[in-house]
């Protein structure tokens, strides 16, 4: 029987428009090479420019329009001129939120020596996945600012952790341990020295969720800590789970250890399934390589395969795996932020070569 997926492209700006053409293509190689499999893809030109003409950074009735898709694939959002907070807040912020994309994961895996930072480390060492809160937090979008332009202007920003939500990122990062096999052990990022209520409260559910997963093993460190980790040790991790604001910010610093953002792959993802995950690379729109095609895609690549993979279609993620580390052999012919020469659709069509190989 043929499987049809309804998936809802958004490519945004920059480079989001140039790599996601590259995710496609691997999509429709894919689709040639399985007669069981049946992509059918809806084009929405949403981002800055879109705003730039209309006011809005999607239709007034974009979220009930990306309701009834399997999935929603999205490049990267965000152009000088429209100010950051309200290309992020408008679009990807209200997506994650409305669709309750509560998990966002973000796997950090090194797959070739060439593209290590770090002295003394390799591809055995680099190998954690980060559950990030995604919902709520530090970016909950809750509070104001009062007596603007005045000397006595203020502004507050309040984070907001709900037991409900905080419970169930937790139990998320504990099930991915356990389905990895790699050590078994879920890292818990902190800062409950300082963060007196929200993380104090953060602690308490983590070694709750502890207790109910006695043969995982666990551990709890600042956040400040956890960068000095990261680098010292990266070996020691395999699940991470951290809030909004810290998973954010430790992905970037986990970026680079795969790499850079031209590896980083995300998901956010709705684990119950009531309304579709959407799937985007870490890296933004990269206004000043933008239009140049030679953006790498394939942090968008790694992003398809996550998709693939909430899918279930594993064997053909990891097909794209094999065929991205099997490019990676060959330096000469990849773009200029791993040091080659190559253009984004080359790497792209490279990968497609690859995959039918
Ligand atoms: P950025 O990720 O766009 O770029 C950071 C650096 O990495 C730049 O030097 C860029 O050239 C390079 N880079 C990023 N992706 C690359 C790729 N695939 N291949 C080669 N080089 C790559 O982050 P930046 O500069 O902070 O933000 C630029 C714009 O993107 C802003 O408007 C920002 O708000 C937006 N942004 C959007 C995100 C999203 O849509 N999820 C995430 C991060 C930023
Ligand atoms: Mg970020």
């Amino acid at each position: 029987m043929v499987k049809t997926y309804k998936i809802a492209v958004i490519p945004g700006d920059g480079i989001g428009i140039e790599v996601m053409q590259e995710g496609i293509k691997v999509l429709n190689t894919l689709e040639k090479l399985n007669k069981d499999i049946k992509f059918i893809f809806d084009w929405y030109d949403w981002g800055c420019e879109y705003y730039l003409t209309t006011g809005k950074m999607m239709d007034d009735d974009g979220i009930e329009k990306l309701k009834s898709y399997d999935a929603i694939l999205l490049g990267a959002v965000g152009f000088p001129g429209v100010p950051d907070h309200i290309s992020l807040r408008d679009l990807l912020l209200k997506i994650r939120q409305e669709f309750n994309q509560y998990i966002n994961l973000r796997p950090i895996k090194l797959l070739a020596e060439e593209d290590c930072p770090l002295k003394n480390k390799g591809v055995k060492d680099i190998d954690m996945v980060f559950v990030r809160e995604n919902t709520e937090g530090e970016y909950a979008g809750v509070g104001g600012i009062q007596r603007e332009g005045t000397e006595e202007e203020l502004a507050i920003q309040t984070s907001v952790f709900t037991r409900k939500n905080t419970e169930k990122v937790m139990e998320y990062a504990f099930r991915l341990a356990k389905s990895r096999n790699k050590l078994n052990k879920v890292t818990s990022v902190t800062k409950s020295n300082a963060l007196n209520y929200s993380m104090v409260f953060w602690d308490k559910i983590f070694k709750e969720k502890a207790e109910q997963h006695k043969d995982i093993k666990t551990e709890t460190f600042h956040v400040d800590a956890t960068s000095m980790y990261m680098i010292q040790r990266p070996e020691s991790f395999d699940v991470v789970v951290a809030s909004n604001l810290f998973g954010d910010i430790l992905t970037d610093l986990g970026a680079t250890l795969q790499g850079g953002l031209g590896f980083a792959a995300g998901a956010n993802i709705n684990p119950e399934r009531e309304y579709p995950s959407m799937f985007e690379p870490v890296h933004g729109s990269a206004p000043e390589i933008a239009g140049k095609g030679i953006a790498n895609p394939i942090a968008m690549i790694w992003t398809v395969k996550m998709m693939l993979d909430f899918l279930e279609h594993e064997d053909l993620g990891q097909k794209i795996m094999g065929a991205i580390e099997e490019i990676l052999k060959d330096r000469k012919k990849l773009t200029p932020d791993l040091g080659g020469n190559g253009t984004t659709s080359e790497v792209g069509d490279m990968i497609c070569e690859a995959i039918k190989k």
